[in-house]
């Protein structure tokens, strides 16, 4: 029998314990990251291992099996953390941080990912809120335009960096409220420290100000000039329309954009320097406004030949195939620039699934179009062609027809080989994907930022 009262106090940050799933299915190895009292009760901030981030939690010693219970590891170096632009560089891992899961085994093994990391509800938690910035604060003036000074750049050294990590480590805002709906945040995200003490973080779905109260965004509503993103409606389709949002020139939007993003994207440092990037918002229109369903960003100029920087859903659209048709208008703009592109790197664990997925049925689809010619011969095609015919880089085609295991040898020479059973799969996938983008309906023309000087 373990005492409860004597273990509590040998849990320190940095322990291993097994902790009951929240839907009771089981037990499963996880590091303490942070302690805290409330109203005399200890509750334990832990990671799952081998899960993403986004299951982080903060759980009772009740759900806490401390007869395994495991003293931190002694001698672990925290590395520097390195920084970049809006969706540029990596956020470093705190030296104990456990690997990160493939996406196989999070979605697959984890079922209570959903009701995680989608919840638009959820049990409130209160949290103690902590400051990831310190001196760099930012007062919140809701009447002011206090939001749009960009925060400081970070500084760098080894504690800096460890603090940091720790901070950024875990979530900060309990619970955002957007439009119509109440969504969970996943990660960290750098808003001032006296709104993470709150129990709900109110953004203005259509400016996307935050605000600290629910009196403070109706007063903000009922003077917002905003119903939709501000920038060029690029595109327009039945409900759906894009927005083009230079992050020059609607700088306060973007910053507000990169913050919201950031609470759902883990593995993306923000930058508040929004001027190098273009953002693109997809949008649901109804007769109140223009709700916005997820956006990517995009460098203004990318010598790598990055066609997209950050892409996000928006929770509640998830799941429902926007995050693909945002990948395809992404590969539109390629098109229009005559030019192969790909997503930035690394790609997180659901960014991963999402393209794969594109790459997969888009590829698919060229092959299937193919028609025998009039001898009724076997149609051919070169990798560089499907590159040029879908703006995907040529790496990506290679990666997926190998992902695909379609590439065979043959007498000789390499041929793509197609099952029943794939073309199968590939006409029922197509023919759920309900929105798909017109070329027609895009009224955009890239602009030459070389010759334009500094942006
Ligand atoms: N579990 C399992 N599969 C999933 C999940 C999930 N939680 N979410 C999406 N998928 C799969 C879908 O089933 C679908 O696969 P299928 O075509 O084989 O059925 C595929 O991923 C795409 O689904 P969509 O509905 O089109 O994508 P969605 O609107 O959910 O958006 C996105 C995908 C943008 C990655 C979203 O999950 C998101 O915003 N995540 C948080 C931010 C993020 O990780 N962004 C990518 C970072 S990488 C980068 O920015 C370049
Ligand atoms: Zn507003």
């Amino acid at each position: 029998m373990v005492n409860m009262a004597e273990v509590k106090n040998e849990i320190v940050e940095g322990c291993h314990v097994p902790v009951l799933l929240p839907n009771g299915d089981g037990w499963h190895a996880s590091e303490v990251l942070s302690i805290k009292e409330i109203n005399g009760k200890s509750l334990f901030y832990i990671h799952y291992e081998d899960y993403n981030k986004r299951l982080d939690e903060w759980v009772p010693i009740e759900r806490m099996d401390l007869s395994k219970l495991e003293q931190p590891k002694k001698d672990i170096k925290t590395p520097i953390k390195k920084e970049g632009g809006v969706g540029a560089s990596r956020i470093s891992n705190g030296g104990t941080e456990s690997r990160p899961c493939s996406p196989e085994r999070e979605i697959y093994e984890n079922g209570t990912m959903q009701s995680l990391g989608l919840s638009n509800s959820g049990a409130m938690k209160v949290h103690t809120g902590c400051d990831g910035f310190g001196s760099r604060k930012r007062k919140l003036d809701e009447d002011t335009d206090s939001q749009d000074a960009p925060l400081a750049p970070r500084q760098t050294g080894s504690m800096v960096a460890h603090h940091d990590d720790i901070i950024t480590r875990m979530k900060n805002v309990n619970l955002i409220e957007f439009g119509k709906w109440r969504i969970k945040p996943w990660y960290f995200s750098p808003y001032p420290q006296e709104l993470t003490t709150l129990p709900i973080l109110y953004i203005c779905e259509y400016c996307l100000k935050y605000l600290k109260s629910a009196k403070c965004l109706e007063r903000h509503l009922a003077k917002c000039l905003y119903k939709h993103p501000p920038g060029n409606e690029i595109y327009r389709k039945d409900k759906i329309s894009v927005f083009e949002i230079d992050g020059r020139k609607n700088k306060q939007y973007a910053q507000h954009l990169c913050l919201l993003a950031k609470l759902f994207l883990d593995h993306k440092t923000l930058y508040f320097d929004t001027d190098p990037f273009l953002f693109y918002c997809l949008c649901e229109q109804d007769a109140q406004g223009y709700h916005l369903v997820g956006f990517f960003s995009k460098e203004k100029e990318s010598a790598e030949d990055f066609n997209v920087a950050c892409i996000l859903t928006m929770p509640p659209y998830q799941r429902m195939g926007y995050g693909k048709v945002l990948i395809e208008f992404s590969y539109e703009l390629s098109k229009v620039e005559c030019k192969t592109g790909s997503p930035e790197k690394p790609l997180s664990d659901l960014g991963l699934l999402s393209y794969r997925s594109y790459w997969s049925q888009t590829i698919l689809e060229i092959l299937l179009n193919l028609k025998p010619n009039e001898s009724g011969e076997r149609p051919c095609i070169t990798i560089h062609e499907i590159s040029e015919l879908t703006s995907i880089k040529k790496d990506d085609v290679i990666s997926t027809l190998q992902h695909l295991n379609l590439i065979n040898y043959y007498k000789g020479q390499y041929i793509i080989t197609l099952s029943d059973e794939q073309i199968q799969t590939q006409e029922r996938a197509m023919a759920k994907r309900p929105i798909r983008i017109d070329p027609k309906c895009l009224h955009w023309q890239p602009k030459d930022w070389s010759k334009r000087g500094k942006w």
